[in-house]
């Protein structure tokens, strides 16, 4: 294998190898029972590995059951359901690739239905009560609906702010004791941490609100306390939202500074993203990460002006997301500092093979000794019969 590609350069983070640079984004399945896993998340999860993806993220993973997006989303606030992830993380490991969980409180967003249903990511009301899904109290650092009509969350007080950051530490600790070897702390899209680092989430008068310092303190102790009970050997990983893309919202800079505390506090990677703090969609930026347009629009790598602005200005390495397409256009990002890790979502749920149809598409894999053992030798006859058909 040429290792002139970076897309299948290994990375080792303080003592984990990724095996190549392409990660699999976390993605909200929507399906789990009572926060436990099904079927659906081992088969879900593991084409991904057999699609040798270097890192694969299960998706937003609640800490505590009011923390969770919709009643359908995983968790890990019980050993069974911790339990329930083991054979994913086997599965995994065993194709040579590495497991991830990204753990996560929804917040103020919580409580809420799935896209895919009538009404899609709306909160849960009476409707759904009578359906079975009743919606329950949410929380957030200050008293703010997500936007107009949603539900009024409660202000976490210091108390709950201690049981939260336990919940998170707890979470750790089970998710490492079944076999994941890269956490990633879910801090974008409006979800709880980043609802704290926002000024337009965050209007608390203590010591976890007002200026960027008061802002970033749970975020940081979180990390902190996570990064506690993380073997040294394993890496930490935070997504954020680069930025709010709104009037007086957390800016390019705020994550700059953040990113820099966030080394100090023990985190080993930025996963650039944006956006979300009032349901909103993400946004547009130029190349300095200011916001150009309020609309949706999203064009390749749109984001990844934001990793490479977090890896250029603080000693902490970022992961890029977003409309990463094409194995050449991932390449180029690796290439040019943009990022030191791609991370795909709809794009590998189309193709979970990705990664190996990225290689042959780059010349690193002509043989196929990269695709699993079972499928290598038939794929390569295949490769040959298509040469001596196109041949005659
Ligand atoms: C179905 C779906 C579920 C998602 N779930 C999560 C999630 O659990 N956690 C998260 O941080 N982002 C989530 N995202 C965002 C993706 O991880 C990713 O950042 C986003 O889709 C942009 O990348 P893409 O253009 O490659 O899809 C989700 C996106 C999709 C499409």
């Amino acid at each position: 294998m040429s290792n002139a590609v970076k897309l299948f350069e290994p990375l080792t983070i303080r003592g984990t190898t990724l095996p190549n640079r392409i990660v699999v984004s976390p993605l909200c399945m929507y399906s789990a029972i009572d926060g436990l896993a099904q079927p659906w998340h081992f088969s879900h999860l593991s084409t991904f590995a057999r699609g040798k993806a270097g890192l694969v993220f299960t998706e937003a993973t609640a800490v505590e059951a009011r923390g969770r997006i919709t009643p359908r989303c995983l968790g890990i606030w019980t050993d069974a359901q911790a339990d329930a992830l083991k054979p994913i993380t086997a599965f995994i490991e065993s194709m040579g690739c590495v497991a991830g969980i990204q753990l996560a409180h929804a917040g103020r967003k919580a409580s809420t239905r799935a896209p895919f249903v009538e009404k899609g990511g709306s909160p849960l009301n009476q409707e759904d009560a009578e359906r079975g899904d009743p919606p329950w109290q949410t929380v957030a650092p200050s008293a703010l609906p997500v936007t107009d009509g949603w539900p009024l969350p409660r202000e976490l007080d210091t108390t709950d702010l201690d049981e939260v950051k336990a919940a998170f530490v707890a979470a750790a600790k089970r998710a490492l004791s079944v076999g994941f070897k890269v956490i990633e702390l879910h801090m974008a899209h409006g979800y709880l941490l980043h609802s704290f680092l926002s000024p337009l989430g965050n209007q608390r008068d203590d010591a976890y609100g007002g200026d960027l310092e008061g802002r970033m303190r749970f975020p940081l102790e979180v990390t902190a306390a996570v990064r506690a009970v993380v073997p040294d050997t394993m890496p930490l990983f935070a997504r954020i939202s680069a930025i709010d893309g709104k009037e007086g919202g957390w800016t390019i800079e705020d994550s700059v500074v953040f990113g820099g505390r966030m080394a100090e506090a023990g985190a080993d990677v930025i996963d650039c993203s944006s956006g979300g703090i009032g349901g909103a969609p993400r946004f547009r930026s130029d190349d300095t990460g200011k916001p150009l347009t309020t609309d949706s629009a999203r064009t390749p790598g749109f984001q990844v002006p934001f990793s490479r602005r977090l890896r250029a200005e603080t000693n902490i390495k970022s992961m890029a997301v977003g409309v990463i397409i094409d194995p050449h256009q991932a390449e180029e990002i690796l290439q040019s500092g943009g990022a030191d890790l791609v991370a795909l979502g709809r794009e590998i749920m189309h193709d979970p093979f990705w990664p190996l149809h990225a290689a042959e598409t780059l010349g690193v894999d002509p043989d196929y000794r990269m695709w699993p053992e079972q499928y290598a030798w038939a794929v390569d006859r295949r490769a040959q019969i298509k040469a001596l058909n196109q041949d005659s």
